[in-house]
Formats: structure tokens, C-alpha cells, sequence
């Protein structure tokens, strides 16, 4: 008889005690057959389109709402013809790492052009924003220090503080943040709190003023990893810090160049001696092949964001608009202040099959359970970008407001 995995999770065939990773990959294979059979499986689907408001999916043209490309700048033919120039003038790859030989005029250009973006001299740019996460803080952590992660931070924040004192606060939770940085004031040689700007599930803001005033008052440094938020939010696309006006409170910034910059890529912004400390000490920048001559792409989209400051007032009309239509069917998103639009279902198989009615009717959503998210907060996960027109919202809209009767939401 055929196993039932509805249960599971990925996180199951990580560790089976006694199993080798043969044994995990076996059962994992049936997971995986029984999870597909089910249409309970929406991970690596093939889009043979290219990103934008409208993809093609086994044949098929469907509204998505699974980028995170705020401001349409992976279609802008500036930005597009940027990277066909940066590879016609260097070509198609760097050659060699940072370290010895890979390090180009185009990379200090663009450490520049993005420290200047948030206001700074000084930025490290790494392969992924991932990597500007996981990397930079494996190189500034030691097993001594306390890093305080809001429990909404991503997973690549989580890789990099693998083995360090870690406390996980509840989402947002001031007194929690309080009560630890209480606690752990002077007993390490860095405490580190770390945030997101806008947070990547929930779409939500970190009470930002708030915890400077903490990190202030116990000694904590801060970082800011602003992935959703740049491009997005602040009067001119710089984030939640340019929102909140707290540009000398925050030690790291860090972010990716795969969202609104439209490329790939990450950064971490910091002072002059931090900056210089990760490009000589951090492993993954120094001896990992850097960026290819494509990247030249992300300085014309750095550059476009305050030229056509437009995309970003066509990506506004789009979240107003779409949050009063999700509000408007009684759907429950939360506390959404970005671009990212979680409708909750809570249980993962209704999550599953929601997910799978709505492709069937056109629409291209991302269903988020756990790990993403805790077992019982299994969501929708849409974003709308600046190039989705009115008439897509209106049949997403449209769908839900399917979706909801059928489902019973
Ligand atoms: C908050 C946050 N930080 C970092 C990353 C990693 O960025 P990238 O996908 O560009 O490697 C992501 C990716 O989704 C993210 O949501």
C-alpha cells in the first residue's frame, strides 16, 4: 500500500537517524511521486516565458504573481541592453574569483553605485543575496557572540548564524527583543539583532525606530536585510531606513539585486573598515568566481529607480488597488505594507489544492507552508509589480473571489 506523506514536510528527510543520504533520497523520491500525484507539489515549475506580468506554463498563458521583479526591471530595455553591452565589452564570465584576477572595474562600479544608493561610501557586492547574508555574517560572527533574529528573517540569515548564540524572537515581539537584549547586555563581545526591512512572507514592516531605540540602549549593533523593501518603500525607493529616516542607526545593510534591481546578486553596505573587512576575510566573496560582465544590468536599474521614479509609482497604484480588492472579499492579509500579498488558509492541504484550482483557472500563485511559515499559517503568497495592468488584478480578483466560495474561506 502506498504511503501517505500529507503529513510531512521537506524538513523530514534531513536527518533520519541510521539512514545515509541514499536512504533519505529513496524515501524522499516517494514523497516527492505521492506529493505530485496529489498537484500538492509547486516547487521548480517550469515557466518557458520569460518574467513578467503574464507567463506561458506547459502551453499555457497565466497572470503571474510569483516574481518579486517590483518595478518590471528585468523587461526594461535600458537594463536588458546594459548586460548585452557589459558581456559584448568583457564577455560572458569573470574568469576567476575576487581574490586572484576576477575583480573588474564593473564590480567597484557597482560597489559604488549601490553604497551611493543607500547614502554610503562603502559596499561589498557577493554572487547572491543569499550569500550576502549566509557569508558576511559567518565572517563577522564568533562562537562568543549573540546574534537576536526576528523569527521572520530569512532562511540564508539562519545559515550564517549556524554556530553562534542564536535567540529567535516572535515576529516583530518588542518586549521579547527587550527582555533579551536585557539579559545578554555586556555578557558577549557582539550582540547582533537582525531584521528585515519588509518582511518576505508576511509583507509586513519591522517597527524599525523602535528596536534602534533598544539595540541603542543595550549596546546591540543592528542589521537590516531590506530585500522587499528596496525599490519598494521610503520616498524614493531606499527602503524602510530611508522611510524611517534612519540612515546612521544601522550598521549592515544588506539586500539582493534579485528583486527590484532585476538581476542577481547581493550587497552588504557598511563602514569603510567592516566593508574592507569582508572583502579580504570573507570566503565565499574572495574565493568564489565574482559577478559576470551581465551585472553591469543592475547599475543601469540602480540608476533607473530615481531616473524613472514612474515604475514605482505604477507598482503604488498596483498594491493600493490590489489590497482594496483582496479587503474588499473579506480575505484575510494581514498587515501587508509592501508588494507582497499573503492570503492565509491555514491548513496546507487546503493551501495545496487552493493553489492548484487557481492555476487551473489561470492564475500563478506561490502556496507557502512550512518551514517557510509555522505549520498552522500555510498561505497564498502573491506580488504584484509595476507592469501587472488593471485587467490582470481584476481576474486575480476574480478568481479569489471564486476561490473563496468554493473553498470556503
Ligand atoms: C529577505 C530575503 N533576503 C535574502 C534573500 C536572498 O536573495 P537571493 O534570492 O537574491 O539570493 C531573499 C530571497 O528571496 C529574501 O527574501
Amino acid at each position: 500500500m502506498k504511503q501517505n506523506f500529507d503529513n510531512n514536510s521537506f524538513r523530514d528527510f534531513e536527518y533520519i537517524p541510521g539512514m545515509d543520504a541514499w536512504g533519505r533520497a529513496k524515501m524522499f523520491q516517494a514523497y516527492l511521486d505521492d506529493q505530485l500525484a496529489k498537484g500538492q507539489l509547486n516547487y521548480r515549475l517550469v515557466t518557458s516565458t520569460g518574467c513578467g506580468p503574464v507567463i506561458e506554463m506547459g502551453g499555457k498563458k497565466m497572470i503571474s504573481l510569483v516574481s518579486n521583479d517590483y518595478l518590471g526591471f528585468t523587461q526594461h530595455p535600458l537594463v536588458k541592453q546594459a548586460a548585452v553591452d557589459g558581456i559584448s565589452k568583457y564577455g560572458a564570465g569573470a574568469g576567476a574569483s575576487p581574490a586572484i584576477g576576477g575583480h573588474y572595474d564593473y564590480h567597484e562600479l557597482l560597489e559604488k553605485k549601490i553604497a551611493g544608493f543607500f547614502r554610503k561610501e562603502h559596499a561589498i557586492i557577493y554572487t547572491t543575496g543569499y550569500t550576502s547574508n549566509s557569508a558576511s555574517l559567518q565572517c563577522i560572527l564568533t562562537k562568543d557572540d549573540l546574534v537576536i533574529l526576528d523569527a521572520g528573517v530569512h532562511t540564508s540569515v539562519l545559515e550564517g548564524c549556524q554556530r553562534v548564540n542564536r535567540k529567535t524572537v516572535r515576529h516583530n515581539d518588542l518586549d521579547a527583543y527587550e527582555h533579551i537584549l536585557q539579559l545578554s547586555k555586556g555578557k558577549h563581545p557582539l550582540v547582533l539583532v537582525i531584521i528585515d526591512g519588509v518582511y518576505s512572507q508576511d509583507g509586513d514592516l519591522a517597527p524599525l525606530p523602535e528596536i534602534i531605540t533598544l539595540c541603542k540602549k543595550y549596546g546591540a549593533k543592528l542589521m537590516v536585510d531590506d530585500a522587499h523593501g528596496t525599490g519598494v518603500i521610503g520616498k524614493t525607493g531606499r527602503g524602510l531606513i530611508e522611510a524611517c529616516d534612519a540612515w546612521n542607526d544601522v550598521d549592515l545593510i544588506t539586500g539582493t539585486f534579485s528583486k527590484t534591481f532585476g538581476h542577481i546578486g547581493g550587497y552588504v553596505v557598511a563602514g569603510k573598515e567592516m566593508v574592507n573587512y569582508l572583502k579580504y576575510q570573507s570566503r565565499q566573496h574572495l574565493f568564489s568566481a565574482s559577478s559576470t560582465p551581465a551585472a553591469l544590468a543592475i547599475v543601469k536599474a540602480i540608476e533607473l529607480v530615481d531616473e524613472q521614479p514612474y515604475w514605482m509609482a505604477a507598482l503604488h497604484d498596483n498594491m493600493d488597488y490590489f489590497r482594496h480588492g483582496l479587503l474588499g472579499l473579506g480575505l484575510n492579509i494581514g498587515d501587508t505594507q509592501s508588494a507582497i500579498f499573503p492570503v492565509r488558509v491555514g491548513d496546507k492541504i487546503k493551501n495545496a489544492r487552493i493553489c492548484h484550482a487557481m492555476q487551473q483557472m489561470g492564475v500563478y500563485a506561490n502556496q507557502i507552508n512550512y518551514p517557510a511559515v509555522s505549520m498552522k499559517d500555510a498561505r497564498i503568497r502573491m506580488g504584484v509589480t509595476a507592469l501587472h495592468e488593471r485587467s490582470h488584478l481584476d481576474e486575480v480578483l476574480n478568481v479569489w473571489s471564486d476561490i473563496k466560495r468554493q473553498f470556503k474561506l
